[in-house]
């Protein structure tokens, strides 16, 4: 396994952000980036608050707070990532975006750096393939909220290593978190399973089997699932749900995968789910 001190996250969102938090809390050195500042200012001052709402919650020390925050330094330009060990990319999943900043890494990151993906649902022999090092690319799945959920799932590429698998298994669990392994196919194993429930869910809304409260009822008293399948979709996002469904229906080429068109029609209309306050429930903003 690699000794890895330095991580690099690309992107301040609530994935990067959350990841960032985590690596800090449990020793690592991170470099925070994003080419927004005001993303970057937002990200790094939410840490703030989540370690000082764990203060006052006495599930860590001023002190604890403080250092972590002080092992975070964020950055607007890319080319502070060139002493990182391992960079962890969580920007907006769009493939081309995806491409276009493996490329960057590639060419800056130290030769022997590992080049992680939080993707959701993109091929990582793809992003593998659009760099020099496929042995040294891999997905570390995170799931939301970061500092509470316990899973990591790696994701190795065609050409994923030994070595980097084992390393970035060993990274997830000192960040305290428990590693499952899958393959490259379309939705790895999480949102193969998770996304055809939620759209099943979504389907059931559109043929009136139940409403959308009854529905989140059901699945949560009824499977004891912390968050209905409707909240849980608003909560991820449902643009994100309807990319993930697609990846699913194209990538499979199976119309059990295929999106239901009420959840279409939500997105055409702008109901993102909780970050833009609309979704199957209204959120205040
Ligand atoms: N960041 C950090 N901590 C958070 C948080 C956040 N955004 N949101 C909640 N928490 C913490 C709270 O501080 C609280 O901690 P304590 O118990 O120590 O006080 C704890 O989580 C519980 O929070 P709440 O009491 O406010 O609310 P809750 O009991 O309703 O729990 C929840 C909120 C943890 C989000 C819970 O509803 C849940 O587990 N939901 C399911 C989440 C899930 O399935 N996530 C995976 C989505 S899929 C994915 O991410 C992958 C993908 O590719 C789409």
């Amino acid at each position: 396994m690699k000794n890895i001190q330095v991580i690099g996250i690309v992107g301040s969102g609530q994935m990067g952000r959350g990841i960032a938090q985590v690596a800090a809390q449990t020793g690592f050195d991170v470099i925070l980036y994003d080419a927004f500042k005001n993303s970057l200012d937002f990200g790094h001052n939410f840490i703030k608050t989540q370690l000082a709402k764990g203060v006052e919650k006495a599930k860590w020390t001023e002190k604890n707070a403080e250092d972590a925050f002080r092992k975070i330094k964020p950055t607007l330009d890319l080319s502070d990532f060139k002493n990182c060990d391992l960079i962890i990319e969580a920007a907006t999943e769009k493939k081309e975006l995806k491409f276009e900043i493996f490329k960057k890494l590639d060419e800056l990151a130290k030769p022997d750096a590992i080049l992680a993906s939080n993707t959701s649902s993109i091929s990582i022999t793809e992003i593998g393939a659009v760099t020099k090092r496929p042995d040294k690319v891999v997905g570390m799945h995170f799931m939301n909220p970061v500092p509470v959920m316990k899973l990591v799932e790696g994701i190795r590429g065609l050409e994923t290593s030994d070595e980097t698998f084992l390393t970035v298994s060993e990274i997830a669990e000192k960040m305290g978190k428990t590693f499952v392994r899958a393959k490259d196919f379309p939705g790895f194993a999480v949102n193969r399973i998770l996304m055809p429930m939620i759209n099943e869910a979504v389907y059931a809304l559109y043929e009136g089997v139940a409403d959308v409260k009854d529905i989140d009822t059901a699945m949560k008293l009824g499977t004891n699932q912390p968050m209905g399948p409707l909240e849980l979709a608003d909560f991820i996002g449902l643009d994100t749900c309807l990319a993930i469904m697609n990846v699913l229906f194209e990538g499979l080429s199976d119309t059990k995968y295929r999106p239901c068109p009420l959840l279409k029609q939500y997105v055409a209309a702008g109901r993102f789910g909780r970050k833009n306050g609309k979704g199957f429930y209204s959120y205040d903003k």
